[in-house]
């Protein structure tokens, strides 16, 4: 759906791009000429996935970087200054959950989603930020965040709290580097099922066909579908899209949302019954 060279020549860094999401859009971003970074916490995944984005023809390098550590993100920024030139986008996909009754939560664990989701997140666009501001060159933001960002999730209050904290970065900072011509987009994926989100997140039989039953389309999103949307809203296409984020969710949250959309579960028969009785007159004494 683009043109081969949409992103010819553009250098952009993916965080978590060794796997699932993250190695998706990098992948096509590759594939459209983009020179292509990644960064995550384990080598050999980072190494597998860049030997074979080489193999495909693509500029590809990656660093071993955890995005909870300020100082290990400048020494990896430095170093893919070296390898591919400045960058032009960011895309901020690494991240971290899990299912848990809140209560039985230790801080550690509430803290370790934080850090690696809301910390992490600002750490990379300070840094990124601060270098794109002090060369005068512009950039783009792109993060991954999640429809209960703004409707909040029982089960997943770290997660919750952390992505609802992004997307208020997304939103101010949209306002605040728009004068540097730095843009900030986001997007909120629904079900894409990956390996990492089946352990984390339905790591139990059933509970990933129960959730597809909320989904209005009635499928999980593929991992292209997100891939597109990335691609678009980093691209020139996009520049005057600014502080948006778009959900990807086949309809999901907004199911959740309708006071009436449970009623999808009921039958023909029970519609036409419903069409009687409102029929009736109504008498008022
Ligand atoms: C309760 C848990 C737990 C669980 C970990 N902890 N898993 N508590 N239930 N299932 C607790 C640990 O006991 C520990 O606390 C603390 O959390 C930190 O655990 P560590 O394993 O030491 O942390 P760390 O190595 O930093 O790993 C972080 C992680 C891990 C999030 C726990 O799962 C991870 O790295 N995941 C990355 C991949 C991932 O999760 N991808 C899915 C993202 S999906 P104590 O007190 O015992 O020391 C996503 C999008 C959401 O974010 C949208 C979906 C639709």
């Amino acid at each position: 759906m683009f043109r081969n060279d949409l992103l010819k020549d553009k250098a952009i860094l993916i965080t978590g791009g060794g796997t699932g999401i993250g190695n998706s859009i990098a992948r096509k971003y590759g594939s459209l000429g983009a020179k292509i970074a990644i960064l995550g916490r384990r080598e050999d995944v980072l190494k597998e996935a860049v030997d074979d984005f080489r193999k495909n023809g693509i500029t590809a390098s990656y660093r071993s970087c955890d995005v909870r550590n300020p100082e290990q993100i400048s020494q990896t920024l430095d170093f893919f200054q070296e390898e591919i030139g400045p960058i032009d986008v960011l895309v901020n996909n690494a991240a971290g959950n899990f299912v848990s009754p809140t209560e039985k939560l230790s801080p550690h664990a509430v803290d370790s989603i934080l850090n690696i989701v809301l910390h992490g997140t600002i750490y990379m666009t300070l840094e990124m930020g601060k270098r794109w501001i002090k060369s005068r060159r512009g950039g783009v933001v792109l993060d991954i965040v999640t429809p209960y960002a703004w409707t909040g999730s029982a089960y997943v209050v770290p997660s919750a709290a952390a992505k609802a904290g992004v997307l208020a970065v997304v939103r101010s900072l949209a306002v605040e580097w728009a004068k540097y011509g730095i843009r900030h987009v986001a997007i909120a994926p629904g079900a894409f099922p990956t390996p990492a989100t089946r352990k984390n997140l339905f790591p139990l039989e059933g509970m990933e066909q129960a959730m597809l039953e909320r989904i209005p389309l009635g499928r999980t999103g593929k991992l292209d579908e997100i891939a597109n949307l990335a691609t678009y809203l980093v691209s020139e296409e996009a520049s005057f899209i600014n502080g948006e984020v778009v959900t990807i969710d086949g309809g999901e949250w907004l199911r959740g949302a309708g006071e009436f959309s449970g009623l999808s579960v009921l039958s023909d028969e029970q519609w036409d019954m419903i069409k009687e009785i409102s029929k009736k007159k109504t008498t008022t004494k």
